[in-house]
């Protein structure tokens, strides 16, 4: 039987409109809620988008379990009503002026379909399981348990909201903040964007992938190798705007599309070789688009290229079924079946380490999504 928000979706009126609030508007209680969401490392690569943050191309992620953000948000109703947004951050308990504009912007994004955003002052306190140096993007897990947080206050005042509709509205809203944060709420294969090969896939939220996966994917693991620590130089945003008039555009977008559904079938038969094949061509096709922009850019280091030489070489002297991918930076995340950890964490040892900025590299592997926590950590 069709439930929930899959409902609306196959009969076709599934659009923004599907979020606004059904309720009278009301002001919340003041409370305290508190969310930890993973990062994710995409497989099949967003690169490109519409407005507002629709993207130009479906992708697919892997979910993360040790690379998480945890956000605690205090609701304090306001006493004089006005429109504007109040809100304080902390990051790791100090006050942290960098990320107002983010959480403004977002805020004025999510305001419509949250209209008690405007009705309160929010104390946001929020900490990264891993540091703000190792050039992890924490804008996925960031927004995800943002908006996880903003849907737990909005469930206080609309307790019928059912499982299914709370966790595609936080993922619609992550989106909002950061495209690929709409894959950091629920499931460890998480898709977004329309696509035949997906059901109930959608343009505007991330929807788990629940394929019977060959036992190979079950345990996935992720080893990121920190090239480059610090800031990236060129943002997301930036890239993805480059990607207007770009001249491999067209041929980039379909690509991906025709990639996405071989994943999948890859993953379901337990075929490594063409797993691999499709997630090393989408790292190197993400920073190909990147270097074939007007103006061009390359994130890549040296290093990078070291790194990515040692696991074609070892992968092919050692039938190890190790690959890489990359975000939009210089670290390389090399993905394996926990069954090899053993091999590939020597490898790392003796071979990467050299190339990875102070030695660094974080052992992450497969997870479950976000869930929410009573204690915020350390209080
Ligand atoms: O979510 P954004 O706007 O930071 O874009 C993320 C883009 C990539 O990380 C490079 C690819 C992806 O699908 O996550």
């Amino acid at each position: 039987m069709l439930c929930g928000v899959w409902k609306y979706y196959l009969c076709g009126m599934m659009s923004e409109q599907f979020f606004l609030p059904k309720y009278e508007p009301k002001v919340p209680s003041s409370q305290t809620v508190i969310w930890s969401a993973p990062s994710n490392i995409a497989l099949v690569k967003y690169w490109g988008k519409k407005p507002v943050q629709l993207p130009a191309n479906a992708s697919v992620s892997f979910t993360l379990s040790n690379c998480k953000t945890i956000t605690e948000v205090t609701f304090f109703a306001k006493k004089l009503k006005d429109d504007k947004h109040s809100f304080d951050v902390l990051v790791d308990d100090v006050s942290n002026e960098s990320f107002r504009p983010k959480i403004e912007s977002f805020f004025t994004k999510a305001q419509e379909y949250l209209p008690f955003l405007s009705s309160g002052h929010f104390q946001i306190r929020t900490t990264n399981t891993f540091p703000h140096s190792s050039g992890i993007a924490s804008s996925a897990s960031g927004m995800a348990a943002l908006a996880l947080c903003l849907m737990s206050i909005e469930k206080s005042l609309d307790p019928t909201m059912s499982e299914d509709f709370f966790l595609a509205k936080a993922s619609f809203l992550a989106r909002l903040g950061s495209g690929s944060a709409c894959r950091s709420i629920k499931g460890s294969m998480v898709a977004w964007g329309s696509h035949p090969a997906v059901s109930n896939s959608s343009d505007l939220f991330g929807v788990p992938l629940r394929q019977p996966w060959h036992e190979f994917f079950l345990n996935y693991q992720d080893t990121i190798l920190i090239v480059e620590e610090g800031q990236k130089q060129v943002s997301s945003t930036a890239g993805h705007d480059l990607m207007h008039n770009h001249p491999f555009a067209q041929q980039r977008f379909e690509q991906a599309e025709t990639n996405l559904s071989d994943l999948i079938t890859a993953m379901t038969q337990g075929d490594l070789d063409e797993f691999i094949g499709i997630v090393e061509s989408e790292a190197l096709t993400l920073h190909a688009m990147m270097m074939t922009s007007n103006p061009a850019y390359v994130l890549m280091q040296p290093a990078t290229l070291s790194i990515i030489t040692a696991v074609w070489n070892f992968r092919k002297s050692t039938q190890i079924p190790i690959c890489f991918t990359l975000d939009a930076g210089a670290n390389v995340h090399l993905l394996y079946p926990k069954s090899v950890k053993s091999e590939v964490l020597s490898f790392i040892e003796q071979e990467l380490v050299a190339y990875c900025q102070n030695g660094r590299y974080i052992c992450d592997e497969l997870g479950e999504g976000s869930i929410q926590l009573n204690v915020y950590p350390n209080s």
